[in-house]
């Protein structure tokens, strides 16, 4: 999809790392933004940031866990700017490393519904706009963890690859409804972002003991990394891969993504199908 001024992308996790990249993006080339975010300061540091280049946008603080919210989130978009052109679901965020048991159920339930149930409340609330209208395009954010294995990442792996077959079904519905709107799924390596971070945003509803992350988690996410990731990408210019993937309706990008780790993997899968089930 060609990007125009005055068309409206939605963005949510836009207060931060690649999410803000992307709004930014968009401004700079005339496109009025709807920021969401769950953290308010931040979210009104970004909407004055971009106001101040001359660009539209507004904030509106949403917790992507929430139907309602995101439901609302559409509602106010559709209101304020009578139409909705790119949706981007990106807040995401990653409750620590180590090995799958020691997760507890706060851990899953926050990861899952951000990052997974998040997305789907994405779709549901601007897709059917999107296909009323007969064009626009959905990005989803995943990673290099939802298309390869790693070691240590747990739930939050086990999410991104829930966004990626999510991505795929929604691009072949897509396809059958004959209407042009894409998908993108955005599966990065590494990217310099407060990722790291993630845990300010757990909920205070979700907590969970106090606990040591296992050191030799680190090693082996280190280890996953080089064969999935290029050293630490600016979110910037995993934003501007991500504008190029739009404006040429691909499906699957991958900003610093490295191929060996993906390919090991299917390798493996392919060997042991193949053993097994399919000669
Ligand atoms: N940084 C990396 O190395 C990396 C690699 C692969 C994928 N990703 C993915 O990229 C996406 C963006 O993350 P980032 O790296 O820019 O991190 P970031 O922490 O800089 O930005 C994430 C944003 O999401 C927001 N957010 C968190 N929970 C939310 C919620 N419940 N509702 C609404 N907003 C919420 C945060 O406030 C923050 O502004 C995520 O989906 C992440 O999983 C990041």
């Amino acid at each position: 999809m060609n990007l125009e001024a005055g068309q409206v992308a939605v963005v949510t996790g836009a207060a931060s790392g690649l999410g803000r990249a992307l709004a930014e993006s968009f401004a700079a080339r005339g496109l009025v933004g709807v920021l969401a975010d769950v953290e308010a300061g931040p979210l009104a540091e970004t909407v004055a940031a971009i106001e101040a280049t001359g660009a539209t946008a507004i904030g509106v603080p949403t917790d992507v866990r929430f139907a309602d919210q995101v439901d609302a989130l559409a509602a106010t978009t559709l209101k304020r700017f009578g139409r909705v052109d790119i949706v981007v679901n990106n807040a995401g965020i990653m409750p620590g490393m180590g090995p799958m048991w020691i997760f507890e159920e706060n851990d899953w339930e926050w990861v899952l519904s951000v990052n997974l149930r998040g997305v789907v409340h994405g779709i549901r609330a601007f897709v059917p706009h999107l296909v009323a209208q007969g064009k626009g395009h959905v990005v989803n954010t995943a990673s290099m963890a939802g298309v390869s294995v790693a070691p240590g990442l747990g739930p939050y792996m086990v999410t991104k690859h829930g966004v990626v077959a999510l991505s795929e079904g929604l691009a072949a519905d897509l396809a059958l409804a004959g209407v042009d709107v894409g998908v993108t799924v955005v599966c990065p390596g590494g990217m310099a972002t407060n990722i790291t971070t993630a845990e300010r945003n757990r909920p205070v509803d979700l907590p969970v003991s106090p606990r040591e992350w296992d050191p030799k988690s680190v090693e082996w996410l280190i280890e996953w990394m080089s064969t999935v990731s290029g050293p630490d990408m600016a979110p910037e210019d995993a934003a501007a891969i991500v504008v190029q993937a739009i404006e040429n309706d691909i499906l699957h990008v991958a900003p610093n993504g490295l191929r060996s780790g993906l390919q090991q993997r299917l390798e493996s899968l392919l060997s042991d199908l193949g053993r097994s089930y399919c000669p």
